[in-house]
């Protein structure tokens, strides 16, 4: 193996180096993947020649980054974050039937920008989360660097209110949760992720509160008409309060510990009317059993998705570590989760951290519900692979957390196994990826087998692992670079 420093120089190197994407010859973002090099002969002669275009993985994807941008942030480099947050704003859409979403990815075509809003995507999957990253992502930025101007600027703010001008129009439902279709977000292909998918309810809790955060930002400067003023302050009360509903509502449904399953599974069902206990009519068969080892006696989490008649219990691990990171779960959950992360260890760790979901959707459900995908066999891909770029999620999770604990349970029977965790997850990542050339995620049970279609020189996997290095070894009192605004304090 390489030695440490060496590696960190490689990826480093990657990253700004190789992934990087000028538009008008400044960087604004980095490509999904790195274009390979091959041996091709022309004319007869052997020549090395770079890959030709490999679908959309050369575009700049607004998810992909999210790691990449908050290392240039903690990297010292603000101004890259800024030129990327202008350009997906002035490609948010003005379009009627779509006004105020992001693209899920654009490229540079000479002096042109293009998106992609889902018109061109496999499938014609529609990316949610790109839209909730955007608000999130700005309040980050503004918060580290400090740069409230930038955040006060007409077109800024203008984005931010066509943003909730999509999120805050009338609709059928009462519950405060987004109902997207299936694979509206990292997970982009037909998974059963239709209805309420985690990821997209916790996304939005952070980009409410951070869009809440940006507009009163802009409210303190007090230019504004006063009708204007109090028309903005009373959309802040309601975003404020749509934000409280939804942490209430993903506490009350979706929080699930071996105290709480007993009692779903006692439930009585067919009931009408306001006061009822099972209000999504779930029967008691459609809790798995395999949540019993699950859970042990001290695990919780965030259940995948919650559906009349359809409750999704698998396990995603992106939406729990968002969960913890954005505090919609108390310090007390948060410690069940890192629990249950602890106890299966085996399943989320084993020798690639960390698997995406768990556990795969097999035979008949396999065929069913991901439409025969090849790309999505049961521990492959999105269906329970196991994903390089989910590490330094955890991380910032547990230091955050641990940094915001008394000193007793600093020291009590969680931190120390679970920061023991993390290093040896690093190790993976240092032992494994430079070696297996930054693939994008890794298939089979113990995530040993590189994916069988992965892309390799994967942009957020390099800055994945950059970030797992920073937080871990350089400083990890940048576990605090996710804080969002506090509910109570956005009255
Ligand atoms: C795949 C992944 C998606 C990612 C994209 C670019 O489509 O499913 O999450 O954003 O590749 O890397």
């Amino acid at each position: 193996m390489l030695p440490e420093a060496e590696i960190i120089r490689i990826a480093r190197d990657l990253l700004y180096n190789r992934a990087m994407v000028y538009y008008q010859d400044k960087p604004i973002g980095t490509l999904a993947a790195i274009p390979q090099k091959t041996h091709t002969y022309v004319e007869g002669r052997l020549k090395v020649v770079e890959s030709g275009p490999d679908l959309n993985y050369q575009e700049v994807f607004i998810r992909d980054n999210v790691p990449t941008m908050v290392f240039f942030l903690l990297d010292g480099r603000a101004d890259i974050m800024r030129r990327f947050l202008d350009t997906c704003l002035s490609l948010q859409s003005t379009h009627p039937q779509t006004a105020g979403i992001f693209p899920s990815s654009f490229t540079v075509d000479g002096d042109r920008l293009v998106g992609d809003y889902g018109q061109r995507a496999i499938g014609r999957v529609i990316s949610v989360d790109a839209t909730l990253w955007w608000p999130i992502l700005a309040y980050v930025y503004v918060k580290h660097s400090r740069d409230e101007d930038w955040a006060r600027q007409p077109q800024v703010q203008n984005g931010l209110q066509r943003f909730l001008d999509l999120i805050l129009h009338p609709g059928f439902r009462e519950a405060p949760t987004l109902y997207v279709p299936d694979g509206a977000f990292m997970i982009d292909r037909p998974m059963d992720v239709w209805g309420c998918p985690l990821e997209i309810q916790v996304l939005l809790y952070g980009a409410l509160l951070s869009a809440a955060a940006l507009i009163r930002l802009d409210l303190e400067k007090g230019c504004d008409s006063d009708l204007l003023v109090q028309k903005r302050r009373s959309q802040m009360e309601q975003v404020v309060n749509w934000a409280r509903r939804l942490r209430c509502y993903l506490l009350k449904h979706y929080w699930v510990n071996t105290h709480t399953v007993q009692v779903l599974r006692r439930r009585p069902t067919e009931q009408y009317g306001d006061a009822i206990s099972n209000e999504y009519n779930i029967q008691t068969e459609t809790i798995p059993h395999w949540l019993q080892h699950w859970l042990g006696s001290r695990g919780g989490y965030l259940i995948g998705n919650v559906r009349t008649g359809r409750p999704d219990f698998r396990f995603f691990s992106l939406g729990n570590c968002l969960g913890a990171i954005f505090d919609v779960l108390s310090q007390a959950q948060q410690r069940a989760l890192f629990s249950l992360i602890l106890h299966n260890q085996g399943e989320l760790i084993a020798e690639m951290p960390l698997r995406i979901c768990h556990p795969p959707l097999e035979d008949a459900d396999w065929r069913n519900k991901t439409g025969y995908d090849p790309k999505n066999r049961p521990w492959c891909y999105h269906n329970a692979g196991h994903w390089p770029c989910l590490l330094w999620f955890l991380i910032l999770a547990v230091l955050r957390h641990q940094q915001g604990s008394s000193s007793d349970l600093r020291h009590g029977w969680l931190y120390l196994p679970m920061q023991e965790l993390l290093q040896q997850s690093y190790q993976k990542l240092l032992r494994r990826l430079p070696e297996q050339k930054w693939a994008e995620y890794f298939d089979g049970p113990t995530g040993i087998w590189m994916g069988q279609q992965a892309r390799l020189y994967q942009t957020w996997t390099v800055a994945g692992f950059l970030l797992a290095h920073h937080l871990l070894k350089v400083n990890p009192e940048d576990a605090g670079v996710f804080s969002l605004p506090k509910l109570g304090s956005l009255r």
